[in-house]
C-alpha cells in the first residue's frame, strides 16, 4: 500500500443509516456505520475486550455508538470504549479499551478512507478535474480475485485489446502498439493509445514517439482511480478498492451526460453498465490467472516487459517511490 493517501473503498449507498457494515479493506476488518446525522464512522471491526466482531453487534445511543455482541461494551466513533457493563456504568475505563478509528470523507458518491497517519490538514480527494457530478451512472460492483496492482495494470495495458477484447473494444486487429506516449504529473498518469495493424514495421518506442495532438484516452490518478475518456459525454471510471493481497473490488461506472431525459438517461446507464461488465469480465478472466499476484517495479522472478508495457513501468515506479516516501 501507498500510505498517507485517500482511497475510494466503498460506494456511499453501501453504508446505510441504522446498519452496521463489516468489510475487509487493506487486509483489515473494518466496521462502518452512518450516524443519525448522516456522518460516517469507521473503526476496526474487532472488540478491544476479546476480539469479537463489532459488526455482529448493534448500534446504540442514537447511532453514535456500537455495542459488542459478546459482553456488551460500547464504543463511540473514535473507537473509545464508553461502557463496560460488567464493571457498572459509572466505572473508570482503562485507556487500552480502545479500537483504532479512521478518518473518512464522502465525495462523488464514494466513501474515502485516509490510509496513513492522521494529519493536521488533509490533501484534496484525488479526483479528475474534468469529471463533474452531472454525469449519470449505475455502478457495477465487481470482485476480482487478485491484488489491486494487477487490476490497475490491466487498465494501463494497451497491447491486450486486440486479443482479449477481439470481439468488443479491440476489434480491428490492431496488434502493434506504437509508443505509447505517457505523461505523469500531479499524481496523474496519462496514456495515449496508438495501436495499429501489422504492416511490416516494428513499433515506435515510447522514447521516440511524439506526443499525439489529441487528449489522452486513459488516465490513472494515484492511488486507486482510473478513467477512460473515450468521449466528452461518456466515459468509464473505476475505483480499485484493495480488499487483501488476493482480492480487489472494482467499482465501475459507465458515466454519461448524453441526454437529460430521465428515462432515456437511465436506459443508457443500464446498457452502458451491461457492456462495461462484458468487457471487464473479458479482462478478469485473464488477469486473475497472472502470477505473481502482487507486482513491483523490481520483481524478482517476475515479469519480462516489452515497450508497450511502458505505462505499467511508470505505474510501478511511481507506486514504489510513493511507498518508500510514505508521504
Ligand atoms: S469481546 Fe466484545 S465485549 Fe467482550
Ligand atoms: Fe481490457
Amino acid at each position: 500500500m501507498i500510505f498517507n493517501q485517500w482511497y475510494a473503498i466503498l460506494e456511499s449507498s453501501e453504508v446505510k443509516k441504522g446498519k452496521l457494515l463489516g468489510v475487509i479493506r487493506f487486509g483489515e476488518k473494518l466496521l462502518f456505520w452512518r450516524t443519525h446525522e448522516g456522518e460516517i464512522a469507521c473503526i476496526k471491526d474487532r472488540c478491544a475486550h476479546r476480539g469479537a466482531a463489532l459488526s455482529k453487534g448493534k448500534l446504540v445511543s442514537n447511532s453514535q455508538e456500537v455495542q459488542c455482541p459478546f459482553h456488551g461494551l460500547h464504543f463511540d466513533r473514535t473507537g473509545k470504549c464508553t461502557i463496560i457493563p460488567s464493571r457498572g456504568e459509572k466505572a473508570f475505563i482503562p485507556s487500552n479499551f480502545k479500537v483504532e478509528s479512521y478518518y473518512i470523507r464522502e465525495a462523488h458518491n464514494f466513501i474515502w478512507i485516509w490510509w496513513g497517519i492522521p494529519q493536521d490538514r488533509y490533501p484534496d480527494i484525488p479526483w479528475f478535474d474534468d469529471v463533474d457530478d452531472k454525469f449519470h451512472y449505475y455502478t457495477l460492483k465487481d470482485p476480482w480475485k487478485t491484488h489491486y496492482s494487477r487490476c490497475i495494470e490491466n487498465q494501463l495495458d494497451v497491447s491486450h485489446l486486440w486479443i482479449v477484447h477481439h470481439n468488443t473494444i479491440g476489434r480491428g486487429n490492431k496488434k502493434v502498439s506504437d509508443g505509447p506516449y505517457v505523461d505523469f504529473s500531479d499524481n496523474l498518469e496519462k496514456v495515449w493509445v496508438t495501436n495499429r495493424k501489422e504492416n511490416g514495421n516494428v513499433s515506435i518506442l515510447p522514447s521516440e514517439i511524439e506526443k499525439p495532438p489529441h487528449p489522452s484516452l486513459v488516465q490513472f490518478k494515484f492511488p486507486n482511480m482510473w478513467q477512460n475518456k473515450f468521449s466528452d459525454v461518456a466515459r468509464i471510471i473505476i475505483a480499485f478498492a484493495p480488499v487483501d493481497e488476493e482480492n480487489t473490488i472494482l467499482y465501475l461506472r459507465f458515466i454519461h451526460k448524453m441526454t437529460r431525459i430521465p428515462i432515456l438517461r437511465g436506459i443508457i446507464s443500464i446498457v452502458g453498465r451491461y457492456f462495461s461488465k462484458i468487457i471487464a469480465h473479458q479482462d478478469r478472466r485473464v488477469v486473475e490467472t497472472q502470477l505473481p499476484k502482487i507486482t513491483a517495479y523490481k520483481m524478482e522472478d517476475g515479469d519480462n516487459l516489452f515497450p508497450a508495457d511502458y505505462p505499467i513501468v511508470i505505474y510501478r515506479r511511481i507506486r514504489d517511490e510513493m511507498k518508500k516516501r510514505k508521504i
